[in-house]
């Protein structure tokens, strides 16, 4: 059975998993770096490379150890090229280069774009091409059709900020700290999501592409008037993003009606949003689609993902040369 050391470092994560071909995830770790980004509100690059370069080490040792493997014993090593933050990525992708050439396995570069992609076949074994998915989370905002390994059509992205950026600068304005998603859906929870008047931007223009920046900045004023009680902003804020993502994906269903999909999937760290999740199940069962939604381990930033693209990508015979560049961007 393949396996496949898959290895994560394009953000805030650094992880590390031995995943199989049988969809086994044998062991993984993953070390957050939420707490050193906290005081800046916001992920900074030069922080998060460093962490990544003292952390993805004894991380990937750890990984085998925990499987009881050695590097012999796996098939090939899958690491994310990008798109990301360039100096986390290079760490990532310059140990698995390192490996691969110690060890005489294949190296395959993955986007980590196509690792979040391909995620909901790892969870789920009966899951076939194609299906749409809503990838939602704070640096990712697109709904794609998949189609198979490397067959992609981006049927929408953001004009501006991804959906978890707008929780968490909506949060930020509440006070709520970072990242303030979380925070901001339990908020929401006691509050009157008619209370506050707030945009829905782009709803129902013909693209389906998403923007989320006019409603951040009406959450501003809205806060700033005085008028409103922070619980019914939050609730209000949450209502009109739902809107927004409803009608975009109603709309990305409507541009893909002839392809026979096999579900709508959610993943991304937002898919963690309950009320989010329920409007999508809503919207799958009226166009009659399973609605798929990976255990949220699987939905935010991890290398088990990276790990299963690779199974997927090993089982086409692909590999990728050792002078592979890192790419900061890396459209599907
Ligand atoms: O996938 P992820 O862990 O990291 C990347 O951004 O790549 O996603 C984190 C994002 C943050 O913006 C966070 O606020 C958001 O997902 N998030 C949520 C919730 N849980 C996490 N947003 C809204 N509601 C939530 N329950
Ligand atoms: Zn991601």
């Amino acid at each position: 059975m393949t396996t496949v050391l898959g290895i994560e470092s394009s953000c805030d994560e650094t992880a590390a998993a031995l995943v199989t071909g049988d969809r086994r995830i044998l062991a993984q770790h993953i070390a957050s770096q939420d707490e050193a980004h906290r005081p800046f509100g916001g992920v900074v690059p030069e922080i998060a490379a460093r962490a990544h370069a003292e952390r993805l080490a004894p991380l990937i040792e750890a990984t085998l150890a925990d499987a009881g493997m050695t590097l012999d014993e796996v098939d090939a090593i899958a690491a994310t090229a990008g798109p990301g933050l360039i100096g986390g990525v290079m760490v990532g992708l310059v140990t698995g280069k390192a490996l691969a050439m110690a060890s005489g396995k294949p190296l395959i570069a993955i986007n980590h774009l196509e690792g979040h992609a391909l995620s909901p076949r790892l969870a789920d074994p009966d899951l076939a091409y194609p299906y749409l998915l809503l990838l939602v989370s704070g640096g990712h905002c697109q709904i794609l059709l998949v189609e198979g390994v490397g067959q992609f059509r981006r049927l929408a992205t953001t004009i501006d900020d991804a959906l978890g950026e707008a929780f968490d600068k909506s949060a930020k304005v509440l006070g709520l700290g970072y990242p303030g998603g979380p925070a901001l859906e339990r908020l929401a929870a006691s509050g009157d999501p008619r209370k506050v008047p707030l945009p829905r931007p782009l709803k129902g223009s013909a693209e389906p592409h998403f923007s989320f920046a006019g409603l951040k900045s009406a959450v501003l004023r809205a806060h700033q008037s005085g008028e409103h009680a922070d619980a019914d902003i939050a609730a209000s804020f949450q209502a009109a993003a739902i809107e927004c993502i409803i009608d975009r994906t109603r709309k990305a269903l409507k541009a893909v009606s002839g392809v026979p999909l096999n579900g709508l999937v959610v993943a991304g760290g937002v898919a963690a949003n309950t009320a989010i999740r329920t409007a999508l199940e809503g919207l799958a069962a009226q166009h009659g689609l399973p609605f798929i939604a990976p255990p949220m381990k699987l939905c935010t930033d991890n290398a088990a993902m990276i790990g299963w693209a690779g199974v997927e990508r090993f089982a086409l015979g692909q590999s990728d040369p050792l002078d592979v560049s890192a790419r900061p961007r890396w459209p599907l």
